[in-house]
């Protein structure tokens, strides 16, 4: 078995003060709005992973299929000893890279899911003998501090997540990980494509009501943390094709007018009838938009690659 090692780069009370401050700031402004990054308590990485086997959810199969396809062009092109995953959740897609990562020493998986990581992170520990993996809870829209392991270095950002930032934050975003890397590195970036809005909105309003359940388990993310007395049957489920913006976003509806109570932030929230929240956005992509995120970050996008339907893409670009 290889090491595991597990790291919290921010102290427990960090994250609660990052929740308080978030629900505070989302929940009084308006249109109220909340980050989608607290989905993710174990109950939360539980859903999403079923999110990816539905028939209506197409970016992971697709992912999958252009990683499986094109791991080995990926691994030649980078020659990563270090691979950095932001956002890993399960890894289940990035062991198509492992695999052919011939000299890779470190696996630094980092996600605010502790659950997730600990997962993915010893079952990856147990079946590569060899292989480092030195996990990270970490926020990786804040700055990261990476374990100084050996070059090149490889960061994956993969799922499409790069879709659940809005624009300034990409951009912030993609300076951030180009501070991450030295000269000749990589980074790996999943980016699902514009495309028929009827295909689109089915992936996030799925028959079976597992995306609407993920979609209300940051109400009971915040009854959980904050006290809060949100019945999570009074909202619906929304999600809705942002023609402008090239965005799905989802959103809970009020179903009637309510009160909220928050008591660890001494707050009451007033909903009107059919009010809505913003709890994400996903935005597709279409290449140049790529290139060009990717360009004002000081990054070059050397390779472009889809599945066959061409539904999603993996972009590998190189530090300048
Ligand atoms: N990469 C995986 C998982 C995608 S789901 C895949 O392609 O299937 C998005 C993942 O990002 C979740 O595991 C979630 O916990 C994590 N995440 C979301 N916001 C985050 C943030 N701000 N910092 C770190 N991890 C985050
Ligand atoms: C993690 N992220 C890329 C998913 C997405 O498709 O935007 C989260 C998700 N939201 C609803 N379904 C899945």
């Amino acid at each position: 078995m290889s090491p595991f090692r597990l790291t919290r780069t921010l102290p427990e009370d960090t994250t609660d003060a990052a929740l308080r401050a978030d629900v505070h700031e989302g929940l009084t402004g308006s249109p109220k709005t909340l980050p989608p990054k607290w989905f993710y308590d174990a109950r939360g990485s539980e859903l999403f992973e079923e999110i990816t086997g539905l028939p209506e959810y197409y970016p992971t199969r697709a992912e999958r299929e252009i990683l499986r396809a094109r791991a080995g062009e990926i691994a030649e092109a980078s020659g990563a000893r270090t691979l950095v995953e932001l956002g890993s959740g399960s890894s289940e897609k990035t062991r198509y890279l492992i695999d052919v990562l011939t000299g890779l020493h470190t696996y630094v998986p980092v996600d605010v899911s502790q659950s997730a990581l600990t997962q993915a992170g010893q079952a990856l520990a147990a079946e590569r003998p060899g292989l480092e993996v030195h996990a990270l809870i970490a926020d990786f829209t804040a700055r990261l501090t990476l374990p100084g392991t050996p070059g090149p270095r490889l960061v994956a950002f993969l799922g499409g997540t790069i879709g659940n930032l809005l624009p300034a934050e990409r951009a912030a975003f993609l300076a951030s990980v180009r501070a991450l890397l030295a000269p000749g590195d990589a980074l790996l970036l999943g980016t699902d494509l514009v495309k028929d809005e009827r295909v689109l909105v089915r992936a996030y309003d799925d028959a079976a009501g597992v995306t609407a359940a993920f979609n209300k388990n940051v109400l009971h993310v915040i009854n959980r943390e904050l006290g809060a007395d949100f019945d999570p049957d009074a909202f619906a489920h929304v999600a809705l094709w942002d023609a402008r913006h090239e965005w799905i976003e989802m959103r809970l509806r009020s179903l009637t007018a309510q009160t909220v109570k928050i008591p660890a932030l001494e707050l009451a929230v007033d909903f009107a009838a059919d009010e809505e929240l913003r709890t994400e956005v996903s935005a597709k992509f279409r290449q140049e938009g790529v290139r060009e995120e990717l360009s004002a970050a000081g990054l070059e996008l050397t390779r472009w690659w889809t599945d066959e339907e061409g539904r999603f893409a993996l972009s590998l670009s190189v530090a300048r």
